[in-house]
């Protein structure tokens, strides 16, 4: 078995991996003159790149048919290994024994002993060969699961069921991949769990509607598992697998409402895997990368054979991808940054978009707004729970133009990496030269850093004639009403009487005293605040803030009583029944603490998230 290779060399890599390009696109491409070309002179000496020493294996799940794992084992051999050690490892399932048919029993012992004799024969020239063969029937979830165990962070698994194809060019393929997006640091992502070669087909949170893929971008990233042909990163399986551990151990299920895959689930249970799978790549974010080689091409096909998932042969469900039928460089790999990421409601995700300076924030916003209109989240107070729980109740209204900000933390910075866009406040602020200049206490300092955070974003959102929304984590909406409502055109300024709410509607007028009057005198303010030793988060949040400097200018505000908009949970008894009579949130102070918001918001049929704190449910939208 290989073992981890500690060093590598990044120029040696770059040049052989050109070198190897130029040799590809010659054969491919037999106008270029290679004469003229040095580079291609060197490459001919060595037309293999030189890459990390990993281990490749390739897992072989077999079951009772014998022609399908021929045929799947004959085109794997058939394959272009470059001269790389590649092991092989066949798991052959044991027939179930409850069958007391002896004639039966008979002919299935018969085919699992042909099938051992066909492997043992069977030759493998590129690495070793390992069969693993079952005492007793494990069935397809423990056949994927116990297939592999990473013994390091460098050895990769490519699972394929027997009834499966793949192309001859499937491993130089592969390995170039491996080499951009695990070895190469500038396209490497924790997130992305390996890549499927199977054609990407279905939408699992549109009922497993045909996927509509674009002609443009030959590798993307997708949520969504794929089973046949499926490359394992070894750093996710393993954390898979421990997590899978704990859920199955404590009986919780992979619940995921409004995914195809569930219904499965609750149709074939502990016989599938994906669901398992599925609900952790949910809850982790993670990414799987797939091919679009259009015209139903593809490096690996299914046979769909009669089995455990099709009680009848269904046939190819793609073309292979050969020599023959390339008409594009596949080895061609684009740099991370280049391809799009997708959910699973096959929606773009747009991850990374973290604001740190005011310069960045503009061309955020402008992706952001819907209609000219922007919400605006503040997290400061708020917990990772309750935050959660508000981004799946934005997915159920269809809510998607929201920003959130929020002092800096691991969990804003994965908030932006999960598709939300966020404005990390500490790095916003500093790059504020009013308030590097500042002194304060420190117990003041979330409170300014938050007053003048706000103050910033809606001057910006004034400046580029957006409507902004500013409400807090501890609130949630019923409905996306709110946000849409017709406000009275005469007034710039809707303002919480007690909460952390605040419209500002875009005018000439309102911008000019939120650019001008406003801002020094939040500054200002902020300046006396920091001045007293301590002061009291209550009452004193921004909206107070400005709601007092602009009636002290004269400038018309309007108040929104929260107490008939919505409903306060922090002392309440509450039930369903509490939200009607034309509430529109439910919202408490950020002192109560998080079990009892759980539970009130549950009484509410508000919370949705599980105990790994990830949405119950995906809720797709038409776009
Ligand atoms: C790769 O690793 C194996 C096992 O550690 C070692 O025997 C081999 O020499 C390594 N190859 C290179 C090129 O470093
Ligand atoms: C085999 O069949 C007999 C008679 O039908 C039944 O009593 C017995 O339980 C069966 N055994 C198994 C293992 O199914
Ligand atoms: C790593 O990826 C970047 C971006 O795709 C690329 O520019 C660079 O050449 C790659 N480095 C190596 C050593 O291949
Ligand atoms: C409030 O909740 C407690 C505990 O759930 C319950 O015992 C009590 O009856 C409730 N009070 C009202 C007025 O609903």
């Amino acid at each position: 078995m290989m073992g981890p290779k500690r060093h590598f060399f990044p120029l040696l890599l770059l040049f052989s991996i050109s070198a190897f390009f130029l040799l590809f696109l010659h054969s491919y491409f037999s106008t270029s003159n290679p004469n003229s070309n040095p580079n291609f002179i060197n490459s001919l000496k060595n037309p293999k790149p030189k890459s990390p020493n990993f281990t490749f294996i390739i897992k072989v799940l077999a079951f009772n048919r014998l022609d399908s794992l021929s045929r799947c084992l004959r085109s794997l051999a058939a394959a272009d290994y470059l001269s790389d050690p590649v092991h092989l490892h066949i798991h052959i399932d044991h027939f179930a024994s409850t069958n007391n048919d002896s004639l039966q029993l008979d002919r299935n012992l018969g085919s699992s002993h042909r099938i051992l004799e066909f492997v043992d024969d069977f030759e493998w020239r590129f690495g070793e060969k390992l069969v693993h063969y079952r005492t007793g029937n494990a069935g397809l979830q423990a056949q994927w699961l116990e297939a592999w165990w990473p013994s390091s962070d460098n050895e990769f698994a490519f699972v394929v069921e027997d009834d499966l194809e793949v192309s001859p060019l499937y491993y130089r393929f592969l390995r170039s991949l491996i080499v951009n997006f695990y070895y190469n640091a500038s396209n490497y992502s924790p997130y992305i769990f390996g890549a499927s070669l199977q054609r990407p087909r279905f939408v699992p949170g549109k009922h497993g509607n045909k996927i509509q893929l674009d002609n443009n971008a030959r590798l993307f990233l997708y949520q969504l598992v794929g089973t046949w042909g499926q490359l394992l990163f070894p750093k996710p399986w393993k954390e898979f697998r421990l997590w899978y551990d704990i859920h199955k151990a404590k009986g919780i299920k992979p619940f995921l409402e409004g995914m195809v895959t569930t219904g499965w689930y609750k149709k074939m249970g502990e016989r599938i895997w994906t669901p398992w799978f599925i609900k952790f790549i949910h809850s982790h974010g993670y990414f799987n990368i797939y091919t679009n080689f259009l015209h139903e091409r593809a490096l690996s096909v299914s046979h769909r054979d009669a089995g455990v998932n099709y009680g009848k042969t269904a046939g190819p469900d793609s073309h292979l991808l050969d020599e023959s039928s390339l008409d594009f460089n596949f080895l061609e790999m684009q740099p991370l940054s280049n391809l799009k990421w997708y959910d699973f409601c096959f929606k773009e995700v747009l991850p990374g978009r973290v604001v740190t300076s005011n310069a960045e924030l503009g061309s955020v916003l402008y992706g952001v707004q819907n209609q000219k209109s922007i919400i605006l989240v503040s997290l400061f107070g708020v917990s990772e729970p309750v935050t959660r729980n508000l981004l799946c109740h934005f997915e159920r209204l269809n809510i998607w133009n929201y920003i959130f900000m929020g002092p800096e933390s691991d969990f804003l910075l994965d908030l932006s990496r999960r598709g939300h866009p966020v404005i990390n406040a500490d790095k916003f602020l500093n790059s504020v030269r009013a308030y590097k200049s500042m002194t304060f206490q420190d117990s003041n300092a979330e409170l300014i850093k938050e007053i003048l955070m706000k103050a910033y974003v809606i001057k910006k959102c004034l400046e580029y004639r957006y409507n902004s929304w500013m409400v807090d984590g501890n609130m949630l909406f019923t409905s996306s009403d709110l946000f849409l409502e017709t406000i009275d055109p005469t007034v710039d300024f809707y303002v919480g009487k007690g909460l952390e709410l605040m419209h500002v509607r875009s005018s000439s007028s309102a911008e000019k005293f939120w650019t001008g009057a406003l801002m020094s005198k939040v500054a200002e303010m902020v300046d006396s605040l920091t001045r007293k030793a301590s002061i009291s988060r209550d009452g004193r949040n921004f909206v107070y803030v400005a709601a007092n400097l602009l009636e002290q200018k004269g400038v018309r505000i309007k108040r929104v009583d929260e107490t008939s908009l919505g409903l306060n949970i922090d002392t309440n008894n509450v039930s369903r029944s509490s939200l009607g009579g034309g509430k529109k949130m439910a919202f408490w102070s950020s002192e109560i603490v998080l079990d009892l918001i759980q539970k009130r918001l549950q009484e509410l049929g508000m919370w949705f998230v599980d105990s790994d704190f990830s949405c119950i449910a995906v809720v797709c939208h038409k776009l």
